[in-house]
């Protein structure tokens, strides 16, 4: 593990592997970003947002919490998409859920987690939401997998049915949104395959926040 004086040492290497590398590095990124991606992951120290998709400074804008979550109340995170969406005008957002997550793990624990409780009640819903299937599956751990994946197909809905995902969609075609599951074994990036058009077409006649 690194120490903490190392982390200063560590920024004077990575500045100089920069800049020797493009001498004009910092003078072009101090400039403006242009991101094409909003990456929505957990806030698990082992799912490095940036590193496992290859992508450095000014090419992903980052939002991270416990357990993935987009929910509408969440101050945070919806000022994250709604900047992004309408500003940086991102052409993908993905949701990326990883396995052996924390948050998910403990959502799945009939117990008192104090603070966390409203906070897990989101992936307690999601359980709800998904029951039989859920419950259909004997091994627990296979259980487990599922609602990972269920879990970020539920935080892509829930971005869905945002107003600025609708109408930036409407008017330029984009963003698409995208599920994820980063398989912390291998290193692996699982693409759910969420369907957008067709989760935007079946949750319309509800949701559908494009009209003043
Ligand atoms: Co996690």
């Amino acid at each position: 593990m690194a120490s903490y004086e190392d982390l200063f040492r560590n920024n004077q290497k990575w500045i100089e592997q920069k800049t020797s590398q493009d001498a004009g590095f910092f003078e072009q990124l101090s400039r403006d970003q242009r991101p094409d991606y909003l990456y929505i992951g957990c806030s698990d120290s082992r799912v490095a947002a940036e590193e496992l998709m290859g992508l450095g400074p000014g090419e992903v804008f980052v939002h991270r919490n416990v357990a993935n979550l987009v929910t509408s109340i969440d101050l945070n995170v919806m000022s994250v998409i709604n900047y992004a969406v309408r500003v940086l005008k991102v052409k993908h957002i993905i949701v990326c859920g990883h396995y052996n997550c924390g948050g998910v793990k403990a959502a799945m624990t009939p117990a008192d987690m104090g603070i966390l409780n409203p906070w897990l009640r989101n992936i307690r819903d999601v359980y709800r939401l998904h029951k039989i299937e859920l419950n259909a599956i004997a091994d627990e751990h296979e259980r487990y997998n599922r609602l990972i994946e269920l879990n970020v197909q539920e935080q892509c809905i829930n971005i869905i049915k945002t107003a600025a995902v609708q109408l930036s969609h409407l008017q330029d075609g984009y963003p698409k949104v995208h599920g994820w599951v980063f398989d912390i074994r291998s290193g692996k990036i699982i693409d759910l395959k969420i369907d957008f058009e067709k989760i935007l077409n079946d949750i319309r006649d509800i949701y559908d926040l494009t009209k003043s």
